[in-house]
């Protein structure tokens, strides 16, 4: 099950491995190959929302929201307000639940209902609110572009961060009246990083907990990785030029398969090496990721991402010539996020997996580093020797081994 080690909120094993997931490769994994279920999979409708059919179910209140971002994407959110059971408290803290890329907000709640961080914090007291990145299915909306032109896909995280980001914080602060907590993963926390590094969210933060964190990249050096980063630096941006990335469609599966041929690397053997990542998947839970995951991304976005591998810095997106980079920034050189900016004294909590193959323990060690001036007593950083990406999300004992102490962390800062 380990083979979605590298799938969740992943920019490039995941476009490698979902190809092998739902596309075999040379036939070899035909209907009776060893993802042969997966042909019978089906997403479910986008009128079924992720309230009816993942939080409602276990019977909690659960309700859809819509959030309009100033450049005019119109996202899902879904709010629980309370656990089963109201415990007669009027005032329960906000948390904001962000996810990676390539997924949605549907990922957190794959889990059995007392294994999901979302009721989980429900449960503890807290007001939970669930994000839908843009371009996610059920946040694919505009108030005048629509999917299909180019131009609604003419984004990398840098919107994220400028736009979906402060669209969701104010929505969650204008309903609630109450600073936030902010729990991310993958993506989620490289998005917040930026975010808080240019004061953003700042005034409206109560805490930030970061699940897998990714920030720098550079130690994703697989042979493979290096071709993906290169190629979305290369012809196949060319190629597909401003537009949806969609792992499921074309032409990014034809792309693929070609790139793990001419590789020279064996794509197929390559997701047995990576079985054993993960530790700790359930069948049933990866079965249920498997059928409403991935999401598309742009293009742009995944470009970004290998130049965050390459460039070894983060910084927003290069328009790869001086005279467009200066057009959009005035600089040469896109401006670089400082990480050092970030308020010392904004309470924050790390989890990291020793078996993180994105999120490489080394890549991780470089960011934290960057904090070495933050308050100590508002710093907690866990490292869990046996965990890899999806674990974060889907591991059968994260609630005992990371929520429990996300929720404690997050009631310390009351
Ligand atoms: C795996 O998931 C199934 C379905 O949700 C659940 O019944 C089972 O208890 C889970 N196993 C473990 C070890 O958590
Ligand atoms: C994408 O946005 C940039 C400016 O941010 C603009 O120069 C470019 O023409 C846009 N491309 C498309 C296809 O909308
Ligand atoms: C980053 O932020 C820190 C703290 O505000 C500041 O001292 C430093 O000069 C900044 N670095 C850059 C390159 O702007």
């Amino acid at each position: 099950m380990a083979v979605l080690s590298g799938l969740i909120g992943s920019p490039l094993w995941v476009i490698i491995l979902f190809l092998l997931l739902v596309k075999p490769l040379d036939g070899r994994g035909s209907s009776r190959g060893p993802f042969g279920w997966l042909a019978g999979s089906v997403a479910p409708a986008p009128s079924d929302g992720i309230c009816a059919t993942s939080v409602a179910v276990h019977g909690y209140i659960c309700q859809e929201h819509e959030v309009t971002t100033r450049d005019g994407y119109i996202l899902n959110m879904q709010r629980i307000p309370e656990g089963r059971v109201s415990n007669g408290k009027t005032t329960r803290q906000p948390v904001l639940i962000q996810h990676g890329v390539l997924v949605d907000g549907m990922t957190w709640l794959l889990n059995p209902a007392e294994q999901n961080l979302p009721l989980i914090l429900a449960e503890e007291g807290f007001d939970v609110w669930i994000a839908n990145t843009r371009g996610t299915r059920f946040s694919r909306r505009h108030n005048f572009l629509n999917p299909d032109e180019p131009t609604y896909w003419n984004w990398s995280w840098d919107e994220l961060v400028t736009y979906d980001l402060p669209a969701f914080f104010d929505y969650v602060h204008s309903k609630t009246s109450q600073k936030i907590h902010y729990v991310g993963h993958s993506l989620g926390t490289l998005i917040a990083l930026g975010a808080l590094s240019e004061g953003r969210q700042v005034d409206k933060l109560r805490s930030v907990a970061m699940l897998s964190p990714i920030a720098y990249l550079d130690h994703m050096t697989t042979p493979l990785g290096d071709l993906a980063a290169k190629a979305f630096l290369g012809e196949f941006t060319t190629l597909l030029g401003v537009s949806e990335f969609n792992p499921k469609g074309e032409p990014v599966g034809s792309f693929l398969k070609s790139l793990c041929s001419r590789s020279g690397v064996d794509c197929y053997d390559l997701l047995s090496a990576l079985t054993g990542k993960n530790c700790c998947l359930n069948a049933s839970t990866v079965e249920l990721f498997i059928k409403n995951e991935p999401q598309s991304t742009s293009t742009k976005n995944m470009v970004h991402l290998a130049q965050t591998v390459r460039d070894k810095v983060i910084a927003k997106y290069n328009y790869g010539r001086a005279d467009y980079n200066l057009m959009h920034y005035g600089e040469v050189r896109p401006p670089a996020y400082n990480i050092s900016a970030i308020p010392h004294d904004l309470p924050l909590f790390f989890s990291y997996g020793g078996s993180d193959s994105l999120s490489d323990v080394r890549d991780v060690e470089l960011l934290l580093d960057s904090f070495k001036f933050h308050d100590i007593n508002k710093i907690s950083v866990q490292f869990v020797k046996d965990y890899a990406h999806a674990d974060f999300i889907m591991g059968v004992n994260a609630k005992d081994i990371v929520y429990n102490q996300v929720v404690s962390f997050f009631k310390r800062q009351a």
